[in-house]
């Protein structure tokens, strides 16, 4: 029997549903053949993005969605991407196994993309061999409501209308893919960039700076120090965005008990390395600006050994997506929510077709897969309140529990492969009057949603007991739960 008290009266912060954002990259067929499919394709298609895509993804509620990289923003040149798709340049897409980027999807596609996901778009600019006057282009030709020569070709270009894009990522991975550079260098790069992107038209715009790979602490040490000490703290600086991938050391459908718990174990280090970078932001405290810097982690997720026929078939980091991903997923929104207090945003790598992906796809298939039903699952937390918990149980469970005016949100997670557990859930400071809860689970951590066989790791009901304001449920190995208990007010 494990027990978990909620706190219901003991808050962290708000849920923000931004640290359930997403990422999509030109990469392999994240973006080409995945959710673009064109305009002129036999696969049905929405004004060129696939439909099944686009109807799987709608329930997801995608708060935020980051484009075009990754390491292919600091190769991606904006202007390629618009006017007439015929007349767009062909370019090499150098980190990508200089694969030829036709530009049919661009910042209109991507804009058409977010409309109907109801996404806020998240672009990345091209530090690394772009200009601060193509990024201070980019922004106005968004942003800037009419009458200038770039807002007036938006308009012919068939976009009326400011796209009101606040987020604004300043280079990508600048310590690698980005540039190779050091962080001083990268310090005086950022700021040049920075201050060339101004508000326009109501949209005051979200400058994010590329923080660490993990938890690179003296990355962040030597940022800010050559931030803070220079002309350059001038320059506008509202995020600074970690990275972190849970490295795997097998193939994805192929993972022993020991790679699985090797993989599973790094999600408490990315836990450890959220609060680390955000106490060092908050050493900067008194600085009026610094102590205000907003955490991003707006690259996560599982990175296996790739299995090169199944990327030959199938495009670059085609990753198959397992039981084993829905519980790194689990378990990292988990401890999103648990550190709500330090984290703005978060986007999972990537969308579609690439690692971690929400949907995988080859041709006129489309399937949903185990990571997909984990954010599904978790997404009742979002906007709700995190509240603190406590866990007594001698099987390593996860949980994060959230409060909302009508209901408290509990998600639990089993990641031990081998012993399942009773839960008896104990709210304190909120009474409960009725609950409901889904379970996603598999005995095999290797198993996985196939085009063939769609349902093999799918959501179910959770049997649940109620007992005064006490929940309790069977929580078998290998599996997430998420229960929605309806609040009593007195
Ligand atoms: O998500 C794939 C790649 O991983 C991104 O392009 C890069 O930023 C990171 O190294």
């Amino acid at each position: 029997m494990s027990t978990l008290t909620i706190h219901a009266a003991d808050p962290i912060a708000r849920i923000r549903p931004e640290l359930h954002g997403h990422f999509l990259e030109h990469l392999g067929a994240a973006t080409y053949g995945g959710i673009w499919v064109g305009k002129n394709s036999p696969i049905a298609n929405i004004g060129g993005l696939r439909a099944t895509a686009i109807d799987y993804l709608r329930p997801l509620k995608i708060p935020v969605l980051r484009w075009p990289g990754g390491c292919y923003a600091d190769n991606y040149h904006w202007r390629d991407g618009v006017g007439l798709p015929r007349e767009r340049p062909r370019r090499v897409n150098l980190w990508w196994d200089g694969t030829v980027d036709e530009n049919s999807f661009g910042t209109h596609e991507f804009m058409d993309l977010c409309k109907l996901l109801g996404a806020r778009p998240y672009l990345a600019g091209n530090v690394g061999s772009g200009s601060p006057a193509e990024l201070r282009d980019w922004v106005e030709y968004c942003n800037f409501p009419f009458g200038s020569t770039l807002a007036d070709e938006r308009l012919a270009h068939g976009a009326p209308g400011p796209f009101g894009v606040r987020y604004w990522g300043i280079g990508n991975e600048s310590w690698g893919c980005g540039g190779h550079l050091n962080p001083e260098e990268y310090c005086a790069l950022y700021s040049r960039f920075a201050t060339y992107v101004p508000a326009h038209g109501g949209t005051a715009p979200f400058c994010v700076a590329v923080g660490p790979e993990s938890n690179d602490l003296a990355w962040t040490r030597r940022f800010f120090d050559a931030f803070r000490t220079t002309r350059r703290y001038q320059a506008p600086l509202h995020g600074y965005a970690m990275h972190h991938y849970f490295w795997g050391k097998s193939k994805p459908t192929e993972y022993s008990r020991e790679t699985l718990a090797l993989q599973l174990d790094q999600c408490a280090a990315l836990e450890q390395g959220i609060i680390e970078q955000r106490t060092l932001l908050d050493s900067y405290a008194t600085d009026p600006k610094i102590g205000r810097v907003q955490l991003l982690l707006d690259e996560w997720g599982t990175w296996d050994v790739s299995d090169e026929a199944t990327e030959h078939r199938y495009g670059k980091f085609w990753q198959q997506n397992t039981m084993r991903d829905a519980l790194a997923a689990a378990l990292t929104l988990n401890l999103f929510h648990r550190q709500a207090d330090k984290l703005f945003m978060c986007n999972i790598a990537q969308l579609v077709n690439v690692l971690q992906a929400m949907l995988l796809t080859h041709e006129e298939q489309c399937v949903r897969t185990p990571t997909y039903f984990a954010f599904l699952l978790a997404l009742k937390h979002r906007g709700n309140m995190s509240v603190r918990t406590e866990l007594s149980s001698s099987v390593p469970l996860s949980c994060s529990a959230s409060v909302g005016s009508k209901e408290v949100v509990i998600t639990v997670v089993n990641p031990d492969p081998d012993r399942g557990t009773e839960v008896l859930c104990r709210p304190d400071g909120v009474t409960i009057s009725g609950a409901s809860g889904q379970i996603l689970h598999h005995k095999d951590w290797n198993a996985w949603n196939s085009f063939d066989e769609p349902g093999t790791v799918v959501p179910a009901p959770l049997p649940i007991t109620l007992s005064g304001s006490s929940l309790g449920f069977q929580l078998p190995p290998l599996s997430m739960a998420t229960i929605v208990g309806q609040r009593k007010h007195s």
